[in-house]
């Protein structure tokens, strides 16, 4: 017997994976056409920096990563991508290649859970729609702990996370199990942010309701959301 993470780990896998291998980054129709617009502002706060170290967790294909290196390739830029997805890490190596910036883009194929995040290196750590996909609550509030401590002096913290989430078959309306690992209350992950980033000056904290249609195997599912993002910097003390 599956349990209910293996059930939603399965279920992503085979949802991720489909796109993964039919859309192209950068040239889809899907959430994979173009950075997520809180990065593209992001990087214009390291305009005057000669090199640049990110932590990208839950990277995906690169869809943010390869547009940092890119903005960044006049510079030093190296960017550690971590995914669980083996197919992930490899399309995002081809895109790199593809982009011309292969030797910005570090690949590693691990659980966020389980990527030991180095102390104090890196100017900028994001986690686009990936941090709801760990094991538990417990870990989620260990990861974020380990983010902080992650970044060095003035760097920047970029989270958007998913809370409240409810999924209902669209057809009949029956109330399904959310597909993410940890499903917060939107008030519940705020908090915690506060708590663990309360030193940082904060750059964009912002709430957007969503909603919108998804294939879960054979059934579609309704999906309502709201997606918290965080974005702010350690200030030096
Ligand atoms: C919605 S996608 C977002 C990808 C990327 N951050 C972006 O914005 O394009 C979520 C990604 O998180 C990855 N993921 C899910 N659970 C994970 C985990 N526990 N550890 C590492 N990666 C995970 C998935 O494989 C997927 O690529």
């Amino acid at each position: 017997m599956k349990t209910r993470i293996e059930k939603i780990r399965e279920s992503e896998r085979q949802s991720h994976t489909e796109i993964y291998s039919k859309e192209i980054l950068y040239n889809s129709d899907s959430w994979l056409k173009k950075p997520i617009k809180t990065v593209q502002d992001i990087v214009t706060y390291f305009a005057d920096y000669d090199a640049l170290r990110v932590l990208d967790l839950g990277c995906g294909v690169g869809r943010n990563s390869i547009f940092i290196a890119e903005w960044f390739s006049e510079k030093k830029c190296l960017i550690d991508c971590v995914d669980i997805l083996e197919i992930a890490i490899e399309k995002l190596l081809t895109n790199a290649q593809e982009c011309g910036v292969t030797e910005s883009i570090n690949g590693y194929v691990d659980a966020i859970e389980h990527y030991q995040i180095k102390k104090g290196i890196y100017d900028l750590i994001i986690v686009v729609s990936a941090l709801e996909h760990v094991e538990s609550k417990e870990i989620l509030l260990k990861k974020l702990q380990e983010m902080e401590e992650g970044l060095k002096p003035n760097g920047i913290v970029c989270l958007v996370i998913n809370s409240e989430v409810n999924e209902r078959k669209t057809d009949t309306l029956e109330e399904l199990d959310p597909q993410f690992e940890v499903n917060l209350e939107t008030n519940e992950i705020q908090s915690y942010i506060e708590k663990i980033f309360n030193k940082y000056e904060p750059i964009k904290n912002s709430l957007s309701y969503q909603e919108y249609d998804i294939p879960r195997g054979e059934i579609i599912s309704h999906l309502t959301t709201n997606v918290v993002t965080y974005v702010g910097r350690k200030i030096i003390t």
